[in-house]
């Protein structure tokens, strides 16, 4: 994408953050670049590295819970396709920074696939006692999703009250960003394979 359209892009998630605490933003990535990181997905899952996710500090592996497939990026060893997904988000860093600031320090990001009828049930992205994780994002990698794939990413606007909650579709370019400590959230099942990246903006650990 160009570099008006990012800072077009990141200037829209800061506004939506002030005033609503999470942000949608379609196209942040355009059609080529979506193509790159979700051609890179599958050849990590040919390539069987491809882990089944595990839950929580204890990392227990529990399909009810989660029942998708995760790749950490690693910076040192990033894919062309991942440096792309890298540099834009670190330029979402340091507005983050600037405008809000969270004191953002790293940032940490794994592929998802989710099987066909898969899941993650409703869930907050911080884990109790840990307050590292500031900010979530998830970045969608699926062509012509229709409403009747289903893989929403549903979530919930008032943490008091489960009837208020918002449906996202998880659509090629499509980006999602939220604060990790106010919004509980859960993947429905598709019926469809469904790619997607999750990042999490961090701040230190040990001045939460
Ligand atoms: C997560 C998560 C949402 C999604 O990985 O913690 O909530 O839509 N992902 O993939
Ligand atoms: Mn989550």
């Amino acid at each position: 994408m160009s570099s008006h359209s990012l800072q077009n892009s990141i200037a829209n998630i800061i506004d939506s953050i002030e005033q609503q605490g999470y942000a949608v933003i379609e196209h942040f990535f355009n059609t080529q670049e979506i193509n790159a990181l979700a051609t890179h997905a599958q050849n990590l899952q040919s390539m069987g590295q491809m882990q089944k996710a595990k839950t929580g500090l204890a990392k227990i592996e529990t399909a009810s819970i989660r029942g998708d497939f995760i790749h950490w990026i690693e910076d040192s060893q990033a894919h062309s396709a991942e440096t792309y997904y890298l540099n834009a988000m670190n330029k979402l860093q340091q507005a983050f920074n600037q405008a809000l600031f969270l004191g953002l320090y790293e940032f940490e990001s794994h592929f998802a696939i989710y099987p066909p009828g898969s899941s993650y049930q409703k869930h907050l992205d911080q884990f109790i006692g840990k307050q590292e994780r500031k900010i979530s994002s998830v970045l969608y990698l699926n062509n012509q999703w229709q409403s009747y794939d289903g893989g929403e990413l549903r979530i919930y606007l008032d943490k008091s009250d489960g009837a208020k909650f918002l449906d996202i579709k998880p659509q090629a370019g499509t980006l999602v960003v939220f604060l990790s400590s106010d919004f509980l959230h859960e993947v429905l099942p598709a019926k469809r394979e469904r790619i997607s990246i999750t990042g999490w903006f961090r701040t230190r650990a040990l001045d939460s």
